[in-house]
């Protein structure tokens, strides 16, 4: 099992270009079901869970050819063989529940096996299910499977009560073939949904208000093909910001649109970072100066995302001060404080809270990444820590992350897959 062997210390420095968003790329993968014809898509990131998506969609008879390198693929949807998506690929990967709205819509059933919990909470899909029952399908849970049929969608308002990225993805997808105009409210307001609606759009729907927390979906008889450009990952991006900021250096990240991670820019100035956005870059200076300690809470966007949590409690691990993180998204994604603590870090967790005192060095040391995030904060404090951090378990990593390591060394960081434990590490 691949292991990341990194030695601390290097003040990270360089310019690097973001790939495109793993969060957008599934949802608009899913999205080709919804058509007969081809949807090319373009910076697309070379991720295991874009891999998973792509054997997803072969499994359901639809055409998938890819060319990682070229960060490209093309989906037709044009016979689908079955309306099943099975248990032993739902297991790996939660977001398989985005076929379930678009195969219901466009072949009038699906099987979608009942996505289990994970490491950060239970994950449970009830409102995704409510919706399409408000759209007139006949939705019932028996042998673990998510059973879904009708003839065809109805448009109806829906509420949803708890704002759910993927939730406000699949019923959107659902609307774009139903009879009639569908509302919904409390809708996510993620870039990433107000990507694929425009990929949808660009297939020939109706979506207007997108990225707001009211979308309205005109349902149209048929989709047609269409070429989308996925838009870069803000948290990819947020990512390399504060392992520049920890390790008090300067990048440039390129390919990026500003308005994507506003909170995280918010708060790494508040950390002392200095900040510049251009057209298609976005530069963080630190001057050298060790990072102040920041007080995150989570929430939905336009605030402080969920997915930057991880990374924001090891820059405080090592930041000038005590930071307050409040994690309102999911119930369990503490899970890195206690691998934070194996290096050293002053992290004291009660509840949803986690209080973190700053302290001026962390010590390298055998680590395990418990979920795709969380190995990121991992990642970022084994570079500020002494000697050597071995990260376990890194398949979380590859999960999200495209070239994490290349990247890193291209900035100046001493990070190296290993499958063994090289003498200077033991
Ligand atoms: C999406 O997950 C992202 N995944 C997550 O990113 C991200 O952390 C999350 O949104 C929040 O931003 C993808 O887009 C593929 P939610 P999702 O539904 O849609 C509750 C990563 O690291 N809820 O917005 O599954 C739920 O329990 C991943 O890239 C219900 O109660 O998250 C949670 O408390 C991790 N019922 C809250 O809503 C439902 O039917 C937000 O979850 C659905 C959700």
């Amino acid at each position: 099992m691949d292991k990341l062997l990194i030695e601390g210390g290097a003040r990270l420095s360089g310019e690097i270009t973001a790939s495109g968003a793993k969060n957008a790329a599934l949802p608009i993968l899913c999205c080709a079901l919804l058509s007969g014809e081809p949807l090319r898509l373009t910076n697309l990131p070379q991720l295991q869970d874009v891999r998973t998506t792509q054997r997803l969609l072969r499994e359901l008879g639809a055409q998938v050819d890819a060319d990682p390198d070229a960060a490209t693929a093309t989906v037709c949807a044009s016979t689908l063989t079955t309306h099943t998506a099975p248990y032993e690929l739902v297991k790996t990967m939660r977001a398989s529940i985005l076929v379930l709205g678009p195969l219901l819509a466009r072949s009038g059933e699906a099987r979608v096996s009942l996505p289990g919990g994970c490491a950060i909470g239970a994950r449970p899909v009830d409102i995704h299910l409510e919706g399409l029952r408000a759209m007139g399908a006949e939705v019932t849970v028996e042998g673990g499977f998510i059973h879904a049929r009708a003839l065809r969608l109805r448009g109806t308002r829906f509420v949803m009560d708890t704002v759910t990225v993927t939730g406000t993805e699949n019923l959107m997808m659902a609307a774009t073939l139903a009879e009639g105009t569908t509302v919904l409210e409390n809708a996510a307001r993620e870039p990433e949904v107000a990507d694929l609606a425009r990929c949808l759009n660009a297939m020939g729907a109706r979506i207007s208000g997108a990225g707001t927390a009211t979308v309205t979906v005109e349902g149209v008889p048929a989709l047609h093909g269409a070429e989308h450009r996925v838009l870069p990952d803000r948290i990819e991006i947020g990512t390399f910001l504060v392992a520049a900021a920890m390790t008090r250096g300067s990048v440039t990240i390129h390919a990026t649109g500003s308005g994507l991670l506003d909170a995280v820019l918010r708060k790494l100035e508040r950390a002392g970072a200095r900040i510049s956005c251009g057209d298609d870059h976005i530069a963080l200076d630190m001057d050298g100066a060790r990072p102040k300690s920041v007080d995150i809470h989570t929430a939905p966007f336009p605030g402080f995302p969920t997915d930057m949590q991880a990374q924001f409690m090891a820059m405080d691990a090592v930041a000038d001060g005590v930071g307050t993180i409040v994690e309102n998204v999911f119930e369990n994604r503490y899970m890195h404080a206690l691998e934070l603590q194996r290096l050293g870090a002053d992290i004291r967790v009660e509840g949803n809270t986690a209080i973190v005192r700053g302290r001026e060095q962390l010590q390298g040391a055998p680590v395990m990444a418990t979920d795709l995030r969380a190995s990121a904060g991992l990642v970022l404090a084994g570079l500020v820590a002494d000697r050597h951090t071995l990260i376990d378990r890194i398949y979380h990593l590859d999960r999200g992350y495209e070239r994490l390591e290349e990247k890193f060394r291209d900035l100046g960081a001493h990070v190296q897959r290993v499958t063994r434990i090289p003498q200077e590490a033991a």
